[in-house]
């Protein structure tokens, strides 16, 4: 498909596809490449523009990454991001050196705003900096366009060759003027237009999905989630009945979502699909029996998962291909990148080593989770389903610290949707990203009535975030807590304390394990 677009050289940076993912969002299409990529294959692709990203490495060293000296002469604007800006220095003649003092976190950066990357940016800007190395000479014929009082060249460019780099991160949401800038390199020296949209993606990955498949049947493991409803009915566009959807109730639900999720994707919903219900609750709990530790408890559910989606597949006969809604920030934090692995998330790293399908589909894989509510928009599919807080797959088995049972679920259930209730009563729900209920596994002593109670703390948690890879606690009222509270402790058997989670994310998860 003829379409511009921007391409990101990956050097192993731990943001590529956030700088993918800021291009997107100036309507530019973007695609994440390996930094090796041949020469020859970047002209076929012949790309409006390149961003060199980041990376843990020194270009000092003879083994470091490095891409193809021409590929500066290619007349293709580039934008060198802190490693990828230490190379275009490093391989232009300039020099980088370990700096005397590292710049980590927010700082301020004054900027040549002549240049047109900083067009329309403030000469004095916060920029997020993250480096040990540093460019002390800019190659000839390059000029300095931003430093700080320890970074002499903390952004240069050679206009005359389109070269522009940052030792900062202008795709960090801490670089404040960091979109601004990306805007100015996508449309003032790519010259992009910015007519890509969201429907382009749903187009092109039907037109994919069918090659991939031809006349082969699909199963696709459905949550009732955003992001695998949004891959179904992506799914049920590309292949027709040649897909079915099966919804395993693990018994780790919300209250009332088997059937929620029944109504609108099974035979009364308004979707004209194969839909599968199955009820495996205490095939789940009689694995989990005994789990305490977060990540067996994920792994277990996974597989479990899987095992019940190949005894559907053999019911149904020949099924080749398995669909899941794995979206970007899951294959990042199960550490399918370079990043360390935080939590196997159940649709990527819990899967298990053997699978009996021919090839797993994961339409979604690369977005984030606002790129899947438009896809899902763009998929006419309707806005309280797509803008539905997001659901993890291992659902309230890690909602639970430790052993879940039958009881602990009962309780996290009643809580939950107590919590909810009270949160669209008091109209926040459009303002917080992601609330819920979850079950410390403490027990402690209260008094009710007149007697004596040694029961469990529930936590409530509530963030806001944009990607779900970092997030800040909700401010929510006072008043609000005290009543999901008092309804809890006095509704749900088993419950004698409520507590409120104050933690953001880094340094707390989301979720509790
Ligand atoms: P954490 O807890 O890692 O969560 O900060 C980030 C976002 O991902 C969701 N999440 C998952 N989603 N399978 C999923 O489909 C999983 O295993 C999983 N674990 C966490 C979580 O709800 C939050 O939105």
């Amino acid at each position: 498909m003829s379409q511009e677009k921007v391409i990101v050289l990956d050097f192993g940076g731990q943001y590529n596809q956030l700088i993918a993912r800021r291009v997107r969002e100036c309507n530019v299409y973007c695609e994440v490449h390996p930094y090796h990529m041949p020469l020859e294959k970047i002209k076929e692709m012949n790309p409006k523009g390149i961003i060199f990203t980041g990376g843990p490495n020194s270009v000092f060293f003879d083994d470091s990454p490095k891409c193809s000296k021409e590929i500066f002469d290619l007349g293709i604007p580039i934008l060198g991001i802190c490693y990828g800006s230490q190379l275009i220095a490093h391989m232009l003649g300039g020099e980088v050196k370990d700096a005397p003092t590292s710049e980590y976190g927010k700082t301020d950066v004054e900027l040549d705003n002549t240049s047109l990357l900083f067009e329309g940016v403030s000469r004095h800007t916060v920029c997020w900096m993250s480096h040990t190395n540093y460019i002390e000479t800019s190659p000839a014929g390059f000029r300095i366009t931003g430093h700080t009082p320890v970074c002499p060249v903390a952004a240069m460019e050679c206009p005359e060759r389109s070269l522009y780099a940052t030792q900062f991160h202008p795709e960090v949401l801490h670089t404040a003027e960091g979109q601004k800038m990306l805007a100015n390199f996508v449309f003032k020296i790519c010259g992009c237009a910015g007519d890509w949209k969201m429907d382009s993606f749903v187009e092109r990955a039907i037109d994919e999905i069918r090659q991939k498949v031809g006349s082969g049947k699909v199963l696709c493991a459905l949550s009732g989630g955003v992001d695998s409803s949004v891959a179904a009915v992506l799914l049920a566009k590309a292949v027709g009945k040649q897909l079915t959807c099966v919804f395993v109730d693990h018994g780790l639900l919300r209250k009332n979502e088997g059937d929620e999720v029944e109504a609108v994707f099974g035979p009364d919903g308004p979707y004209d699909l194969n839909f599968v219900r199955v009820n495996a609750q205490e095939r789940f709990y009689s694995k989990l029996s005994g789990v305490v530790e977060p990540e067996a408890k994920r792994k277990i559910i996974g597989e479990e998962f899987i095992r019940v989606f190949e005894e559907e597949a053999k019911k149904i006969g020949a099924v080749d291909y398995l669909v899941q809604g794995t979206i970007y920030p899951d294959v990042i934090e199960s550490g399918l990148g370079k990043s360390a692995t935080i939590k196997s998330h159940h649709n990527v790293g819990g899967l298990p080593d053997c699978v009996d399908f021919k090839e797993i589909i994961e339409p979604l894989r690369l977005l984030f989770k606002d790129e899947v509510r438009r896809a899902g928009t763009e998929l006419g599919i309707p806005e309280h389903l797509v803008n539905r807080q997001p659901f993890p797959g291992p659902g309230l088995g890690i909602r639970i610290i430790g052993e879940v049972t039958a009881e602990k679920v009962k309780i996290v259930q009643e809580s939950d949707a107590i919590y909810r209730e009270e949160i669209a009563a008091a109209g926040l729900a459009g303002s917080i990203s992601q609330y819920f209920a979850a079950l410390t596994n403490m027990r402690s002593v209260g008094v009710m009535g007149d007697g004596r109670t040694y029961d469990y703390a529930v936590a409530l948690r509530a963030v806001t975030t944009t990607d779900f890879m970092t997030a800040e606690c909700a401010d929510i009222p006072y008043a609000v807590l005290q009543k999901v509270m008092n309804r809890i402790v006095n509704e749900v058997k088993g419950v004698n304390r409520v507590v409120y989670d104050l933690s953001s994310k880094p340094p707390g998860t989301i979720e509790f394990e």
